[in-house]
């Protein structure tokens, strides 16, 4: 027996996506986005509401940045879901963090967190609020590498529970992808 429940926004596991933008004025905001993931090669879909000062910021630099949320960064990661740009001017400060500017797009970095995709817009939606970003590069800060690669040893990416509306670390490494399956070859 299996139990139906309609038509909801459901998925395991979902991200904590951070994106960051640029004001017409060069003021960094940042928001939390869970409605999102890779599209294309090269290519980030995000369901992102009209409202939204970051929608309205994108439309007007178009670049944004995604950042990953992770443990160090949660409390500040929910605060900017659920704080408006649109209404705290002083959102970024309040959060903590420090913007600095991409080298590639117009689009703030935030250094304490660690991992982030730079993007261009490619087109955004307002019907079905989908904003679709070409990802231009994929940056990590040295102090989650180890021999040049993103080690989760040293980086705690979260997951948003959309059931109980709660973040979790990811677990244990359990597999090998492209690989274990061969077992049933
Ligand atoms: C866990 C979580 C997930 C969220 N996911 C989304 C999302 O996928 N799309 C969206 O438009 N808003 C989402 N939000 C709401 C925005 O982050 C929130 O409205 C934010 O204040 C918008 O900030 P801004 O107006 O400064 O851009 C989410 C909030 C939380 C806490």
């Amino acid at each position: 027996m299996r139990k139906n429940f309609g038509s909801k926004p459901m998925l395991y596991p979902m991200p904590v996506l951070i994106i960051g933008s640029y004001d017409k004025n060069g003021t960094p905001d940042a928001m939390n986005a869970a409605w999102g993931g890779i599209s294309e090669e090269n290519e980030i879909s995000i369901c992102v509401s009209e409202d939204h000062k970051t929608t309205k910021n994108i439309l007007v630099s178009g670049a944004f940045t995604v950042s990953i949320a992770d443990k160090e960064n949660l409390v500040a990661a929910d605060y900017v879901g659920i704080v408006s740009g649109n209404n705290e001017p002083e959102k970024i400060k309040k959060a903590g963090w420090t913007a600095v500017k991409s080298e590639l797009v117009n689009a703030p970095l935030f250094e304490e967190l660690p991992m982030a995709l730079e993007c261009r817009l490619k087109s955004y939606d307002e019907d079905s609020c989908r904003l679709v970003g070409e990802i231009v590069n994929v940056c990590a800060d040295e102090r989650i590498l180890t021999d040049g690669k993103i080690d989760l040893a040293k980086f705690s990416p979260i997951t948003y529970d959309p059931v109980n509306h709660n973040y979790l670390t990811l677990g244990n490494t359990v597999g090998k992808a492209f690989s274990d399956g061969k077992k049933l070859k």
